[in-house]
């Protein structure tokens, strides 16, 4: 690239194509001439320049033409034209802009006038890409972080799991083991003579150590059960168009029969008539764990009784809305408040999938709902509060 920059000369007089030429290369530019529209769109295409000096007039294929093709071509849109025209022409000035020209010069041109707009367009231009080149380098670095922090969130996740699943399979080889080694030893006894008390011990404790074994298996099983439903709600679903209030009462649908129940009160506030665009599985799956935690750590230990649970919903500005779910139940202490989105953290070991609730949840808000979770605790008074835009972004592969 030549330093000044290369420009195209269109002009079909030849002694004016040559006045521009000289005129410009004498001041340092690299021009290349076009005597005509159409030689100067296949110049343009072999090779594109930085700037295009267009005459409007022009046999055959004229200015305006020339201009609409090269803007009309991906590679060669970003080229800035300037067109070149008789001053009383006022009407060839607005249709040049129209049609993509960034200048206008009027013949007869003055020598400064026209170096002072070829350098300044070439210097636009050239800031432009500059700029358009950071920018497609910030979001391809974006696009990286993002894949990075999915990775080492599903790292994480990984790693919890993988420990999760230690401690059940380890209980698993280590019962396994002795049970084999039990009936050997036994086995090898039933030659020199077996009593009876010896074979009702040996019965016992095979059938406890079976007992033992077959609940941390069940547990194994549980555990990848929770894991592949963690999977699948964060991959498998596409965008659709529905009403909160719709979505929020068919969630709550399937737990008003436990929660009347256990004595808890249920009060749904949702604003009439709020459409979304957005993952109605994720919306769904997250009102349900943020109640059933509700039922389950909220009034769980302290029993039920005068309990009340409120769900609130309300557009905000900005195309967002807020989801509340509060409870007046026992409250999250401080120190446990900062760790409940944890991936595996859990107070209640042994229910459920130990504590992938609000992990879960806080994914799902993070990386696929484009909102954010956050909590407020005190005894009597829980509150859960979502954030999430009206429309979900869309899903980076
Ligand atoms: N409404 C609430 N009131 C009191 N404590 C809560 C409430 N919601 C969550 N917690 C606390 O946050 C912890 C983490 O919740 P989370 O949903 O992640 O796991 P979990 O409910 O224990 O297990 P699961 O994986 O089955 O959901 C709970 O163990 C509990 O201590
Ligand atoms: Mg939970």
């Amino acid at each position: 690239m030549n330093g000044m920059g290369e420009i195209l000369v269109v002009e079909d007089t030849p002694a004016s194509l040559k006045l521009l030429s000289d005129l410009l290369g004498n001041a340092g530019y690299l021009v290349r001439q076009a005597p005509d529209g159409e030689l100067a769109l296949w110049s343009a295409s072999a090779r594109p320049p930085e700037l295009v000096l267009l005459d409007v007039n022009m046999p055959g294929i004229d200015g305006f033409e020339v201009c609409r093709r090269l803007k009309a071509d991906p590679a060669l849109c970003d080229i800035p034209v300037i067109f070149l025209s008789a001053q009383y022409e006022m009407d060839d000035k607005v249709r040049g802009f129209q049609c993509g020209a960034v200048d206008f010069i009027a013949k007869p041109y003055q020598t400064e006038e026209v170096l002072a707009r070829a350098q300044a367009h070439i210097r636009l231009a050239r800031t432009q890409k500059a700029l358009k080149e950071t920018l497609e380098e910030l979001r391809s670095a974006r696009a990286e972080v993002a894949r990075n922090e999915r990775m080492a969130a599903l790292g994480a996740l990984v790693a919890g799991v993988a420990h999760e699943l230690n401690t059940p399979l380890g209980n698993s080889v280590l019962l396994a083991s002795t049970l084999e080694d039990r009936a050997r030893a036994f086995g090898s006894q039933i030659g020199e003579g077996v009593r009876r008390s010896d074979l009702e011990t040996f019965a016992a404790d095979t059938a406890k150590a079976a007992g033992l074994l077959l609940r941390s298996l069940y547990k194994t099983s549980e555990l990848v059960e929770s894991f592949k439903q963690v999977a699948v709600d964060q991959s498998q679903e596409r965008r659709t168009r529905f009403e909160l209030g719709q979505l929020v009462t068919q969630a709550l649908q399937p737990m008003k029969a436990s929660l009347a129940e256990q004595g808890i009160d249920l009060e749904v506030e949702l604003p009439p008539a709020l459409e979304m665009d957005s993952y109605a599985r994720a919306v769904a799956h997250i009102l349900q764990q943020l109640v059933r935690n509700a039922q389950v750590h909220a009034f769980g230990e302290i029993g039920s009784a005068g309990g009340v649970l409120r769900v609130h919903a309300a557009q905000l500005d900005g195309e967002q809305v807020r989801i509340e779910v509060h409870d007046n139940g026992c409250g999250i202490a401080p120190d446990t408040q900062q760790r409940i989105f944890d991936p595996f953290f859990t107070t209640r070991m042994g229910t459920g999938t130990g504590g992938l609730g609000l992990h879960v949840v806080h994914n799902l808000l993070s990386h696929v709902l484009g909102g954010q979770v956050s909590v407020d605790s005190k005894p009597g008074a829980t509150c859960f509060c979502i954030t999430l835009p009206l429309t979900a972004p869309a899903l980076s592969p």
